[in-house]
């Protein structure tokens, strides 16, 4: 058994250590707003928090972060996140919505931050294939005003 802490709740687990995290949260824990995108940590569709800090966990296996705080979209409900959710909403932001729990897991990191221009925007490591550029954007600079 391995011992996880996700969305501030302790999870007992009997997986192999090698398991990617992102597989954990879908699989195991039923966590589905993680998404699974490339699979090899470009995308970012898998992005969650581990201390804090984005990590696309597509590519950490469960053995990695033992005895470390995951946070997942789903758990994302401080001020930061309800307030980005609501500006997601407002915005109008997803078109098919595929990638956009991790585009809000990275924006709420640059939020955290307080590194929010830009080139900190253009920069997060999210793709997204329906062009929601623009709004994501605009919902990150609302978010941190
Ligand atoms: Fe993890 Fe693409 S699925 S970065």
């Amino acid at each position: 058994m391995i011992s996880i802490i996700v969305n501030n709740k302790k999870y007992e687990v009997d997986v192999e250590p090698e398991k990617p995290l992102l597989w954990v949260l879908r699989e195991e824990l039923e966590l589905l707003g993680t998404k699974f995108g490339c699979g090899f940590g470009i995308c970012g569709a898998c992005t969650v928090h581990i201390d804090g800090e984005p990590q696309q966990c597509c590519v950490i296996t469960i053995g990695e972060v033992v005895g470390r705080r995951i946070t997942t979209i789903e758990g994302l409900n401080d001020r930061v996140g309800q307030c980005l959710k609501n500006q997601w909403v407002e915005n109008s932001v997803p078109q098919c919505g595929y990638c956009q729990p991790g585009f809000i897991m990275s924006a709420a990191a640059l939020i955290y931050r307080g590194f929010v221009n830009e080139e900190s925007i253009r920069e997060l490591p999210n793709i997204c294939r329906c062009g929601t550029y623009q709004r994501v954007k605009k919902a990150i600079y609302t978010t941190a005003d």
